[in-house]
């Protein structure tokens, strides 16, 4: 990994592992993308600018300095001088004009990586390995007094290229930032296609893959939450690229918030990708010496096609991004009571869904929404943090001692963003909730969103979290936040500053995660929004887990956890068994196919658990066994797409193997039986070739009566594969022959041991 400024050549070379990004000034000031790929070690390769070819630079030709700005590759470009592509950063001058050009002025080199104030970002982690080296590229447009750090970090034992961008108002007038975006990246490139995930509230993160066709293409959030709908995220890819080959470009956003994620097929054949703050609802006023910090998106380049793409994300959000204490941990098996008894419940109920859950291994209770204020249905009493005495008489801490006292931990749910029409808070203090004046707010879900945009709301919101949170063990936090925003007036800001709400919310959520963090380091907390609305990068600095979708339904998931899995390391999505049928889609699985599929994520149980039949009970203690054995491999593991159910229509597979190469987990779902078919081959993946594996387990159900492959009733059971040793080259060049089983939505897990 390594930083250098090649001063002969106006050149500067980032490079990380197996990549190189190379950074141009081109005529003396003008900051330009060269090179980001492979890497090739060559000073020469600054004509990759094109600065030799017309329309030259504007020391050249000034008379067609026009052109060369709408031709530039530039590295952050900008509005109103030229550049009619889309532009990184819009600013308006005091007098109203808008129009910025940057020079470049200067750089540093930096051993490490500066922090981000008040965002989340990627860290230097410890050891050799973990360090980090920073190119600082000092800007300024003369006119404005504007000067603009780009920030480009590297990682030892990472690819990836992370940006940042800080602007300082150094005139002596305020400056109006209409649209600050992170990075921009040129490229050529006439025969590509745009990856993006979408979806929408239990179907959320679908790959959505299409060719890039002229002129611009975005995905984008204005909901004030990165949201169900659409992702931070956006790849360029050959349109050859598959799961294993083929280049691919993409970019992921550290932020919570409203964003753009932009690509741009332009007049000459270039692409340009784009990420940022949507600039929709935003403006930033910049007094004079103030500085305003753009949040962090990482590059990633695969030469390898999408598999490698993702190993490169989740190794940095494990080494990088992700801080809590139980990154490297086992996370506890929990049981949530939302699906078993939504509002109605009372601590006996509880109880004796604890009593149940420990028995059979689970280790921690979460008590979901409803168990404060007077809260008995989706309206009222957010915003009150107090117990329901109805519900829970003998009162918080005399609850969790009883369930402690059954050997599990004791987790807790709650909203803090949000404020009820009907509850004290909102009587007390009706302008805490984000509203215009003289407009009635929006409701949604029955509720008002809180301002976090101001620090009385955020000592109130932190004053009642960490004191239910001090009164008892708690052990866990799922923290949610169930609606997206509306009626973005900020009664305190000042007429000049409503644009900056929608940013200065977020950084009041980062402020009390920071808190969260900082006070109650041992606190495992999983964010949430109504599902996956904000599993986001940005989510994932302050909680390892993030809740992956209120979808469980084992076939829905499967789309859901490829899409997440393509960016986020397993051990970060929340997933949960739940009962059939299924409370959203209705659809009736396996038992043993939902844990296969939960197993893939964090894993706990949302159902009654005192309802279920004795044998799904004795299948719990089994998958809780399973779970014990697998889970290192599942959290640390290198993550391998092998077929996908969105792709073929007939089956999934996926598979984890152990940095080392010692241990692998196949996990196959046949979500559609076929009729008079054979066995099925697939293809394992990053195995040691000359390695010597054994099959140390085979799910037998798989060979069993009902899932026999005969299509008579006739009960056979199948030639076991339990202990058959394979060489690793043989399961990836010749492939495993997984048999056809009966039935739907049935599944099996192959796990793999390294033996010689
Ligand atoms: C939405 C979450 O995604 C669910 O898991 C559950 O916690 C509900 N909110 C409770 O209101």
């Amino acid at each position: 990994m390594g930083i250098e400024y090649l001063k002969n050549e106006g050149l500067f070379r980032l490079t990380a592992q197996d990549t190189e990004y190379v950074i141009g000034i081109a005529d003396g000031v003008y900051v330009g993308h060269v090179y980001y790929g492979r890497k090739i070690d060559d000073s020469r390769c600054g004509y990759l600018m094109r600065t030799d070819e017309k329309p030259f630079v504007p020391s050249n030709n000034i008379k067609d300095k026009g052109s060369f700005a709408d031709c530039f590759p530039w590295e952050y470009s900008t509005w109103g001088v030229g550049d009619y592509r889309e532009s990184c950063l819009r600013v308006r001058s005091a007098d109203g004009y808008r129009g910025c050009e940057l020079h470049y002025e200067g750089h540093r080199i930096l051993d490490g990586k500066p922090r981000l104030p008040g965002l989340p970002a990627t860290f230097e982690a410890g050891g050799k390995e973990g360090k980090a080296a920073t190119l600082e590229l000092d800007c300024r447009d003369h006119v404005l007094g504007l000067k603009v750090i780009l920030r480009y970090s590297v990682f030892a034992d990472s690819p990836a290229v992370v940006r940042s961008v800080e602007l300082i108002n150094e005139g002596q007038q305020p400056l109006y930032l209409e649209k600050v975006l992170t990075a921009c990246m040129d490229m050529d490139g006439e025969d590509v296609d745009l990856l993006t995930l979408g979806g929408s509230w239990a179907r959320e993160r679908h790959m959505v893959r299409r060719p890039l066709c002229f002129g611009k293409q975005m995905v984008s959030s204005c909901r004030g939450e990165s949201g169900h709908q659409d992702h931070p995220f956006l790849a360029v890819m050959g349109r050859d690229a598959g799961q294993d080959r083929g280049d691919v470009y993409a970019m992921h956003f550290v932020y919570s918030g409203n964003f753009v994620a932009e690509a741009e097929l332009s007049q000459f054949g270039s692409v340009r990708m784009l990420m940022g703050i949507n600039p929709e609802g935003f403006e930033w006023v910049l007094g004079q010496g103030e500085s305003f910090t753009a949040p962090e998106v990482v590059c990633v380049y695969s030469d390898q096609g999408l598999g490698k793409m993702t190993r490169i994300f989740h190794d940095l959000y494990r080494g990088h991004l992700i801080r809590s204490s139980y990154l490297h941990k086992k996370r506890p098996i929990l049981i949530n009571n939302w699906e078993a008894t939504y509002f109605d419940f009372d601590s006996r109920r509880l109880l004796e869904i604890a009593r149940e859950a420990a028995e059979r291994g689970i280790e921690m209770l979460v008590l979901d929404d409803g168990w404060f204020g007077q809260r008995n249905e989706p309206a009222g009493s957010l915003g009150d943090w107090k117990v329901n005495e109805k519900k829970i008489p003998e009162k918080l801490p005399c609850l969790v001692e009883e369930v402690k006292k059954l050997g599990i931990e004791f987790g807790i749910w709650f909203e803090p963003e949000m404020v009820s029409p009907d509850s004290d808070l909102y009587r007390e203090h009706p302008d805490w909730a984000m509203h215009i004046p003289g407009r009635e707010p929006v409701q949604s879900r029955a509720q008002y969103v809180l301002d976090l945009s101001r620090q009385e709301v955020v000592d109130y919101v932190w004053q009642s979290v960490s004191e239910i949170l001090k009164s008892a063990p708690i052990s866990y936090v799922k923290w949610d936040m169930n609606r997206q925003m509306t009626d973005v007036g900020g009664c305190c800001l000042g007429r000049e500053h409503q644009g900056e709400l929608f940013h200065r919310y977020i950084l009041g959520v980062y402020e009390l995660q920071e808190r969260l963090h900082r006070e109650f380091p041992d606190l495992l907390l999983e964010n949430c929004a109504s599902g996956g609305a904000r599993f986001d990068p940005g989510m994932l600095y302050y909680s390892p887990q993030i809740w992956c979708s209120d979808d469980m339904d084992a076939v829905e998931r499967l789309a859901i956890q490829e899409g997440t899995a393509l960016l986020y390391p397993l051990g970060a999505m929340g997933a949960h068994v739940s009962a059939c049928p299924n409370h959203i889609v209705g659809r009736i699985t396996p038992f043993e196919t939902r844990g296969h599929v939960a197993m893939a994520g964090t894993f706990g149980y949302e159902l009654d658990i005192t309802r279920l039949s004795e044998d799904e009970k004795n299948m719990i203690q089994e998958q809780v066994e399973m779970y014990h054995r697998f889970q290192p491999l599942v959290r640390e593991g290198d993550y391998y797409r092998i077929a996908s159910w969105s792709e073929n229509h007939r089956y999934d597979c996926w598979q984890v193997v152990s940095k080392e190469k010692d241990e692998a987990l196949v996990t196959y779902v046949q979500v559609l039986a076929e009729p008079n078919q054979r066995s099925r081959k697939i293809y394992l993946k990053g195995l040691a070739p000359e390695a010597e594996y054994r099959l140390e387990e085979e799910d037998e159900e798989c060979r069993k009566e009902e899932f026999s492959m005969l299509d008579s009733d006739e009960k056979v059971t199948l030639p076991s594969m339990d202990g058959k040793i394979y060489k690793g080259a043989l399961l990836m060049y010749g492939g495993l022959l997984v048999p056809r089983m009966k039935g739907d939505f049935v599944s099996v897990m192959y796990h793999f041991t390294r033996v010689g």
